[in-house]
């Protein structure tokens, strides 16, 4: 029975990212229609025990030693809290336990920062993608900006640290929006990102021609006098770092650029990914599902699941390829085998 999760290319995992649902109480247009998604019914999705059970495999016997919480919005669970706490009381084989965060949009947080610091989450990572209301409602379709930021002042007091803002780096916007975000994550003491965008949501939304480069968002800080110096990328982390000088209304401090297009890091992806329903997916963008949640509910022991998650994994491709994908000449992508919008990024 294998004792890691590795593939062909040489890479093994250590870090589980779950989704605990594929349901969003927010509607980015880069994301889901504003419709929203054909629901996943509520059977399919794993329980609080299924996901300890597969959490506890990973941790105890395969190696993993960071788990993430995504979605969907995981705050749409109600068991949010026993699922990290059971997930938290899990011991590496050498007696460490894990480092638990959440990937989240904020939305509801602050009723509940305090409980999940308590259950045992160690940090947040929440998405802001603009500090503009409008333009947040715009892009969300719902005009929630102002709790999004409650959310966030409540997971800094309750002690989630650091915590991450994620900011997709969209056209239009960046120039006026990446310094102002920049600015007041760094006289709050958050952790900010900016993302390339990716093309994975609904059919249209991603265009080669609008993704705006980790360059370019550079350029849009060092424009606006932020004084940037390269720290690198930490080993198989998504975001690379650049330090920050303080400046006229701020302190220093760091800001990060997940490169995901200009620059994959898809040889040190140390990642397995399992859905809300319980398919292990390799990687964000490949369509090679494998089904674990049959064989658990069929009763399949501990081996048996390893062997097929191990299995999983071994087909991971050796990197996602959109940034090798040829812009179509209306500009409209045609893009690597992906689209399974809102679920599990
Ligand atoms: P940290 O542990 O805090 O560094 O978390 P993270 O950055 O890995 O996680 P988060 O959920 O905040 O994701 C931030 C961005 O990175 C999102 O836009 C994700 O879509 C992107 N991302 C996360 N995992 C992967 C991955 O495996 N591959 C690619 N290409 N992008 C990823
Ligand atoms: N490209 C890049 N980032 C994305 N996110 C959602 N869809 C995309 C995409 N197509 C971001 C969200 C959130 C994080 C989990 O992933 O904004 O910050
Ligand atoms: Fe919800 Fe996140 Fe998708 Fe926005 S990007 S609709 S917050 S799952």
């Amino acid at each position: 029975v294998p004792e890691r999760l590795t593939d062909r290319y040489g890479r093994t995992v250590r870090d589980l990212r779950l989704s605990v649902t594929d349901r969003c109480n927010l509607r980015c247009t880069y994301c889901m229609p504003a419709e929203g998604l054909e629901w996943l019914p509520g059977p399919l999705l794993l329980t609080t025990e299924e996901i300890t059970r597969l959490g506890q495999l990973a941790v105890e016997r395969l190696g993993v030693e960071r788990i993430r919480l995504t979605g969907g919005e995981p705050l749409m669970r109600r068991d949010l809290e026993a699922i990290v706490g059971a997930l938290s009381g899990l011991r590496t084989s050498r007696g460490t336990r894990p480092d638990i965060a959440l990937t989240t949009n904020g939305l509801g947080l602050h009723r509940r920062a305090a409980a999940l610091r308590q259950a045992g989450l160690d940090r947040v990572n929440i998405s802001i993608d603009t500090l503009d209301p409008r333009g947040y409602a715009e892009l969300t379709r719902r005009d929630r900006l102002d709790d999004v930021l409650a959310g966030a002042e409540a997971a800094q007091a309750a002690g989630l640290s650091p915590l991450k803002v994620n900011a997709v780096a969209l056209p239009g916007t960046v120039e006026e929006q990446a310094p102002r975000l920049l600015r007041e994550c760094l006289r709050r003491g958050w952790q900010l990102r900016f993302i390339e965008h990716m093309p994975l949501g609904p059919q249209g939304s991603w265009r080669a021609d609008g993704v705006v480069s980790a360059e370019e968002v550079l350029a849009a800080l060092r424009g606006a006098g932020f004084e940037l110096t390269e720290q690198g990328r930490p080993g198989s982390r998504p975001a690379a770092l650049w330090h920050v000088a303080a400046g006229a209304g701020h302190p220093a401090g760091d800001v990060g650029i997940i490169a995901s297009v200009t620059a994959p890091f898809c040889q040190d992806c140390d990642r397995t990914r399992v859905t809300a329903d319980g398919r292990v997916m390799p990687c964000l963008f490949s369509s090679q599902e494998t089904d674990l949640r049959g064989p658990l509910r069929a009763g399949a022991d501990d081996d048996e699941l390893i062997r097929i998650w191990a299995g999983a994994m071994w087909l991971k491709p050796r990197a996602h390829g959109s940034d090798t994908v040829s812009p179509a000449a209306d500009g409209t992508s045609s893009t690597p085998d992906t689209t399974e919008a809102g679920t599990g990024r």
